[in-house]
């Protein structure tokens, strides 16, 4: 299917307009603080299946639903203790919540790709904020790249990967913090699903538990964990500390190099350039990307993850 793909502005008209192809069951990329979602109508399984093939996406992949509030995640999932310290603390934010699904919720059983927990989020972009409250339902909203491609901070980005294969793309800047939101299961004990915007170590301190770590070889996993997700075109090696022949280099810190996430050594600064410095990087068609080594503290830990799965072998 080939579509007119709309740019739509952040004012009243364009959430008008984005809330109505929603609501007839359309496909409307919208900004969130950490990166570009792919919105679909979660009760509508047409709309749902549209998502997994906008993206190209395994089916197996469960995705996120996006709602205004707390109050509203709570009528689609069974809430907990620590999903209200953890509400109460993040959200709005980089932070989402697996939970179990409330029965006769109306979430599409596609959302959660069978499973009988649900991911879900409220998101602090004030463009995110006002689409959730025009349309006045549960917007299913993964990443909005093509799967495999980096994730996008702007909505060229997602122009680039995505136009004539959805209805419209709602332009609300770059996103802030630039990698996508901290997953944290709290179907059982807490666990960390997928390191992101929120640090692990804050979540614990609120909490006042160690998280659980999920490891590769557990049976149900966060699928987004799946190696080479975020893989560009160029191979990416990673701690390089120069430029082998063809390659170009990412840099961190006070280094020479071609782009740098952050020369003052700033990890919230290079998160926010992650995902811009790797596409402009890899329009260069360079046969290959070099990577300063980034410290595993707090942001370092999931621009670390994002940058090992751009490493890793493709399939
Ligand atoms: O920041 C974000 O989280 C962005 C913005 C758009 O909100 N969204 C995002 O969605 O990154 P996506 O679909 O690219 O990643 C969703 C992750 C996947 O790793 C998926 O496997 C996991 O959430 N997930 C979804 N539902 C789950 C569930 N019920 N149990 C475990 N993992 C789940
Ligand atoms: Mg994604």
């Amino acid at each position: 299917m080939q579509l007119e793909t709309e740019l739509l502005q952040a004012d009243s008209a364009g959430f008008a307009r984005a809330s109505e192809i929603l609501r007839a069951g359309g496909l409307v990329s919208l900004p969130t603080e950490t990166v570009y979602g792919l919105g679909g109508d979660a009760r509508n399984d047409h709309a749902v299946a549209r998502i997994f093939e906008a993206k190209g996406r395994p089916q197996f992949n469960p995705l996120i639903v996006h709602v205004p509030s707390a109050e509203v995640a709570k009528t689609y999932v069974e809430w907990s203790h620590e999903a209200e310290i953890l509400a109460s603390a993040f959200w709005p934010g980089a932070m989402t919540l697996v939970l179990p699904i409330r029965s006769g919720a109306g979430i599409s059983p596609l959302v959660s790709a069978g499973l009988p927990t649900l991911a879900i989020r409220v998101p602090a972009h004030p463009v995110a904020q006002a689409l959730l409250e025009e349309f006045d339902g549960p917007v299913a909203a993964p990443s909005a790249n093509p799967s495999g491609k980096i994730s996008p901070t702007l909505a060229e980005h997602v122009m680039a990967g995505l136009s004539g294969r959805i209805e419209a793309v709602l332009d609300g800047g770059a996103c802030e913090v630039g990698v996508e939101s901290t997953i944290i299961g709290l179907a059982e004990e807490p666990t960390l699903l997928r390191p992101g915007g929120v640090p692990t170590e804050v979540i614990e301190a609120a909490l006042q538990v160690k998280l659980h770590q999920h490891s590769e070889g557990d049976p149900l996993t966060a699928p987004g964990q799946m190696t080479s997700h975020y893989a560009p075109g160029a191979a990416v090696r990673l701690k390089a500390t120069t430029r082998m022949s063809g390659e170009l280099m990412l840099g961190f810190g006070d280094v020479d190099c071609d782009l740098n996430l952050s020369a003052a050594g700033d990890l919230t600064e290079a998160a926010a350039n992650l995902f811009h410095h790797l596409h402009a990087l890899d329009a260069k068609d360079a046969s290959g990307i070099a990577v300063s080594p980034i410290p595993e503290v707090g942001l370092g830990l999931a621009i670390n993850d994002r940058l090992r799965r751009a490493a890793a072998p493709r399939d």
